[in-house]
Formats: C-alpha cells, structure tokens, sequence
C-alpha cells in the first residue's frame, strides 16, 4: 500500500514537472522530472483514463493527460468499439491519424478527400488506415464482436470537431437551407440526432445479423468534444 502511494505520487510528480519543460529530452531533464514522466500506465493515475460511454470506450494518452508529451507532436487514443457501432463523423483540425485496429473483422475506416471522393475500406485485425489532417472520418464495427483499436496522432493536442455536432451550432434557417428541408423538417431531424461519442447500434443489418437490441440515442457530448 505505502509502495503503491509512493509509486502513485512519483508518477504525479514527475507527470507535472515534465510540463514545464517542451524543449529536448536531456539528461538534464531527466535529473528533473525523472526517467518514469515519459512512460503513461493510467492504472497508476487516480482513475485508469477509460472514458466508457454508450457503444464503446476510449483511453486518450495526449497532451491533457500525458504533460511529457509537451513539444514531441505525438499523441495516442486506445478505443474499444462494441458491435454495431462506431465512432461518428469528425475532424482533427490539428493531426492526421494513423489506426492500427488490434483486434477486428468487418470493421469499416472511411474519410473524404477535401475535393469530395469517398475513401471507405474494411479492414481486420493488424490492418493500419490512415486519417488525413482536416478531413472528415469515421470508424465502424461491423463484426458481431468488441473491436479494438490505438490511433496515434502527429500532435501531442489534435483537437476533435464532430461533425454533425458542429453543423448544429449554425442557425437553423442556414441549416434547412443546406439539407433542403423546411424548419419543422430539420427540428425533427435534430430531435433524432443521435449525441454520444460512439453512436450504439449504428447498422440495422449489423444489429440484426448480430441479434442485437435495435439502436437508442447516446448521452449528449458537445460540439468540440474532447480530442480522440
Ligand atoms: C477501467 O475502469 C473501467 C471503469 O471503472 C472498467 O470497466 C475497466 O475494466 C477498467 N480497465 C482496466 C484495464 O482496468
Ligand atoms: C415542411 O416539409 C414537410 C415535408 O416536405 C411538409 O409535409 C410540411 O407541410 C412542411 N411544413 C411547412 C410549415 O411548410
């Protein structure tokens, strides 16, 4: 107990004194803060950093939760997606990501050129997909099993805007305008949007194919999420 105290509280330390220095890694810095600031195991820190929410988890490794990563333009997210569902449309305004799926079948990687060609692939375990920085993505799971998955990002912040989340912010006769329905059509397309990080049984072939229950909306998450 009193090791794991000490342990907990080096890492603490260490974590927070690596934040004041962005510059390179010396043995300089590492008399500082200490060799263990530049390994992340969230099972150390308070919590164990899995955020879970309906249709998946995520366990984020960036800047917000890893201070050494200040200055190296790295980042990493570690998803798990449950069956049918999938993490919606979004942009990393700062960062391409590149996927690495550890384990998964029929599970969907997709994004769109800027000039407007769809790039959708199914891919399976030991597969990497790339994301290009500031273009539009999503993953889904396909497969009647958990899907798990790291992407890595070149920027220790990569900032995420969700999609369709963010089209919400305009005003809603810009709105109807765009999607060519009246005002009383995209209310009713708002009130069905669905708000979570992962959108649950997000396939009604998948869902039934997996004997899944059929879909319900997620808790709500605002425009610009936090980064993953
Ligand atoms: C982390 O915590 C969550 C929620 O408390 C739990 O479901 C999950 O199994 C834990 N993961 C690990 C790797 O301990
Ligand atoms: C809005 O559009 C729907 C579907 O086209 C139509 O049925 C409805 O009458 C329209 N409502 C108004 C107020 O124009």
């Amino acid at each position: 107990m009193m090791k794991l105290a000490i342990v907990l509280f080096l890492a603490v330390i260490g974590v927070s004194l690596a934040s004041s220095d962005d510059g390179p890694i010396t043995a300089k810095t590492i008399q500082k803060v200490g060799a263990n600031a530049y390994v992340y195991n969230p099972l150390l820190l308070g919590t164990n950093g899995t955020q879970k929410s309906e249709g998946g988890s995520r366990q984020q490794r960036m800047l917000g939760q890893w201070p050494a990563l200040a200055g190296q333009g790295v980042s990493q997210t570690v998803f798990t997606l449950e069956p049918c569902a999938m993490r919606p449309a979004h942009v990393h305004p700062r960062a391409t990501g590149l996927l690495y799926l550890i384990s998964g079948a029929k599970f969907m990687v997709g994004y769109v050129t800027e000039d407007g060609a769809p790039v959708n692939n199914e891919i399976s375990t030991g597969t990497s997909a790339l994301f290009p920085i500031g273009l539009v993505h999503y993953q889904q799971n396909l497969d009647c099993f958990d899907a798990t998955y790291i992407i890595s990002y070149n920027h220790e912040d990569p900032g995420t805007q969700m999609t369709y989340a963010s089209l919400q912010q305009l005003p809603a006769s810009a709105m109807a305008a765009t999607l060519g329905v009246n005002t009383t059509g995209y209310e009713t397309l708002l009130s069905a949007s669905p708000k979570g990080v992962f959108i649950k049984s997000s396939d009604p072939d998948c869902v039934a194919r997996c004997q899944l229950a059929p879909a319900k909306s997620g808790a709500t998450v605002s425009a610009a999420s936090v980064s993953g």
